[in-house]
């Protein structure tokens, strides 16, 4: 597969402004939709929205004129962009459904850019945020039952398992430790970068899709369970995007933002399998195309240099989805005890000193008792267990991770304990065929 973006033609950016007519599309159908387009919509949302907000950052430090234009107009063809994919979202998938769906957005595409980056360092990072958000799809996995009578295989379609995961209560940190080492910009490869980007771009729009809608949910635990995911998101979004080298100029950033919308909708492209889908992603394709000449223009003017040096001749594929259920048990079972340390390495619970950092922030976090533990307290009283969809075999296996997975210090008082869980596993699976 070749794929030299540079040299395609797309759309010239004066040629982009649509109508609303145009901009508004109908929506995807909640139940009909393949889960992995509803991923892939998720995804391209966040993505628009990073490339949106970075032109604004970066037309707030510009002083150029003629550069301030261009930014202006092409950032609003993004808006223009995010609002199109956006709202192809339909008006009956609930907040918890889109939810549902985010959570499989994080697993199954970290799973793949961790399999596909050449960096080991930043595939360990990757490896290490996808047991919390796999945690974070557990958690609201319950609420979908327990609040709106959902199966939440009806979203997840059987492609992404539902069991517990790095207990989402230990992903509460000292925000400084989840600080890690950057890449260096002059030997990283133009694929460490695109993942990145794609990655922070995510887990940014996963953040503030929580701190959007969850307060549209009357009940305070669940309330409190996004409050406190929110949370992790925005720590997540800092452990990701310290990976990007900070000495990169405005003009070489602006340019990996386009090659890394490029990347995107060309796998989205390749990929669907919604006819209708298919033609939108194409047509944003051509447009990228079109962010991306106008980038590499300026690149040039600006640094006198050849945009290839950064991106490089081929396309790369950031955002393939598809069930990654044996890379993901494979992790849970060997890395769910991993955690952060203070010099931008990993460590493991069992090697974590005294003086941790991140225990003085759990302490108060977790004080007076973690919803995200809560939850799965009322799914017990409810239905005498966890909702879980997943091998009987790995269901099986619940007690032993939580072992593995869980601190000793600093644990929330409402913590399901070890026993509590080795009783879960002993009732039978909720079956949601047989109701
Ligand atoms: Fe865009
Ligand atoms: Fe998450
Ligand atoms: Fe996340
Ligand atoms: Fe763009």
């Amino acid at each position: 597969m070749t794929f030299n973006a540079l040299k395609e033609k797309g759309i010239p950016v004066e040629k982009q402004l649509k109508s609303w007519h145009d901009i508004v599309k109908r929506p995807y159908k909640r139940m009909d939709v393949d889960c992995y387009t509803r991923t892939r919509q998720i995804l391209m949302n966040g993505i628009e929205t990073e490339a949106w907000g970075f032109k604004h950052c970066f037309a707030r430090k510009c002083e150029d004129n003629d550069l301030k234009m261009l930014l202006a107009h092409i950032r609003r063809i993004e808006d223009m962009q995010q609002t199109t994919v956006n709202w192809l979202s339909p008006v009956n998938q609930t907040v918890l459904d889109t939810t549902l769906g985010y959570e499989q957005v994080a697993v199954d595409l970290t799973a793949w850019l961790a399999q596909n980056e050449p960096d080991d360092y930043v595939k360990e990072t990757f490896d290490f945020g996808l047991l919390e958000d796999f945690d974070h799809l557990y958690r609201y996995a319950q609420w979908a039952y327990m609040y709106e009578g959902n199966n939440p295989d009806d979203i997840l379609q059987g492609m992404t398992d539902v069991v517990i995961g790095r207990p989402t209560q230990n992903h509460h940190n000292d925000n400084t430790i989840r600080l890690r080492k950057h890449y260096d910009k002059n030997t990283a490869s133009p694929q460490t970068k695109v993942n990145i980007l794609t990655l922070v771009s995510g887990e940014q729009q996963t953040h503030n899709y929580y701190a959007e809608h969850g307060f549209m949910y009357g009940n305070d635990d669940l309330k409190k369970t996004y409050a406190e995911i929110c949370d992790v998101e925005e720590e997540h979004v800092t452990m990701y995007e310290s990976l990007i080298d900070p000495t990169e100029t405005p003009f070489e950033k602006w340019l990996v933002h386009e090659f890394t919308e490029v990347c995107n909708y060309y796998n989205c492209y390749v990929d669907e399998v919604d006819k209708r889908i298919k033609l939108i992603w194409e047509e944003m394709l051509a447009m990228e195309i079109g962010h991306l000449h106008a980038a590499a223009e300026v690149f040039k003017k600006y640094e006198n240099r050849d945009p290839e040096e950064i991106i490089g001749t081929d396309i790369v594929l950031p955002c393939h989805f598809e069930s990654q259920k044996s890379y993901v048990t494979n992790i849970l079972e060997n890395e769910t005890g991993k955690r952060l340390d203070k010099n931008g390495e990993y460590t493991f619970i069992d090697k974590l000193p005294d003086n941790w950092p991140s225990y003085d922030a759990q302490k108060i976090i977790n004080g007076k008792g973690a919803p995200t533990e809560k939850t799965i307290r009322l799914s017990c009283a409810s239905i005498g267990r966890d909702i879980v969809c997943a091998d009987k075999k790995l269901v099986k296996k619940q007690p032993e991770l939580l072992e593995k997975g869980l601190e000793h210090k600093a644990q929330a008082p409402d913590t399901v304990t070890l026993a509590e869980y080795e009783k879960i596993t002993e009732t039978d699976i909720y079956d949601f065929e047989e109701e």
